[in-house]
């Protein structure tokens, strides 16, 4: 068996609506190899962000964890203290966001904001964090690493934006990728550059991505397994190409239709 990097059991997150609650996340449970990528997909409103902002307990007010566990190198997130969750989120687990208000804040420098993870995760002097940074924007395939760091994040194409989100998500070489539609909005060429992207620094970092997107093609050409949602609930779980070619579930056989 294959060493497992994060292993959700029974998660069950919940939403009030009043004086009732409805599970979201309903009893769902996933594995991410080491040094795989693993791709969550289903249609809007199946729950997957909610999965991913379930592991580094960044929910919002209204959504509880009712219920499962979380294992990150053996020990449970979920019983862990807002401090300690703080020095996990960023440093061991890296996450680029769905939403663009978790993205860049517009009025700092896009190099600060990415210096600004190592200031707060590592010793690196000052000098030691910018070579760093310049390397990280290097890494991912950005021109002029020096240009860049000094820009705001409005002068940045999507792309590119993406692209240092990404850099910041890995600055402190987490094991766990969190990304979350990372493709979406992009062209098909600039997608295409982020799969690639992806791949190498699974390859050069043996970093274990957890790629969530309703983008079947992406999944196909990026992941080694699959896991599909809806309602709340994963109704299918294999490698990639397994899945694609024969579906076992209903739901799966219709997004692969309609895709
Ligand atoms: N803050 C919130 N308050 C109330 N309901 C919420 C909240 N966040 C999510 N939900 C509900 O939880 C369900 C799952 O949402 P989630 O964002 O996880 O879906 P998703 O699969 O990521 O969808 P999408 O593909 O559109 O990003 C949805 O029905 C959503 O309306
Ligand atoms: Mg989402």
């Amino acid at each position: 068996m294959v060493p497992k990097i994060i292993k959700i059991q029974n998660l069950i997150v919940s939403v009030k609506q009043g004086e009732q609650s409805k599970n979201i996340v309903d009893k769902v449970s996933l594995s991410i190899a080491e040094n795989s990528i693993v791709g969550l997909v289903g249609g809007s409103g199946s729950g997957k962000t909610t999965i991913g902002l379930s592991i580094i307990r960044l929910l919002a007010a209204a959504l509880k964890i009712d219920g499962g566990e979380i294992l990150f190198e053996g020990y449970n997130l979920l019983t862990y203290s807002g401090s300690k969750m703080r020095e996990i989120r960023g440093k061991k687990i890296g996450m680029v966001f769905q939403e663009p208000l978790y993205a860049f804040n517009p009025v700092f420098r896009v190099g600060e904001q990415i210096n600004e993870v190592l200031r707060f995760h590592t010793r690196l002097d000052v000098n030691k964090r910018k070579a760093k940074v310049l390397e990280l924007i290097d890494m991912v395939g950005l021109p002029y690493p020096d240009k860049i760091y000094e820009n705001y994040p409005h002068q940045l194409s999507g792309g590119m934006r993406q692209r240092a989100m990404i850099a910041q998500a890995i600055a402190t070489e987490p094991k766990l990728l969190i990304a979350d539609e990372p493709t979406s909005n992009l062209d098909v060429t600039v997608q295409a550059k982020i799969i690639e992207l992806f791949q190498d620094l699974n390859k050069k970092l043996n970093l274990s991505i957890l790629l969530i997107t309703h983008d079947l093609g992406v999944v196909s050409h990026l992941c080694d397994s699959i896991a599909v949602m809806t309602n709340g609930k994963i109704v299918e779980t294999g490698k990639t190409d397994e899945v694609m070619r024969s579906p076992k579930d209903k739901y799966t056989e219709a997004l692969l239709s309609c895709s």
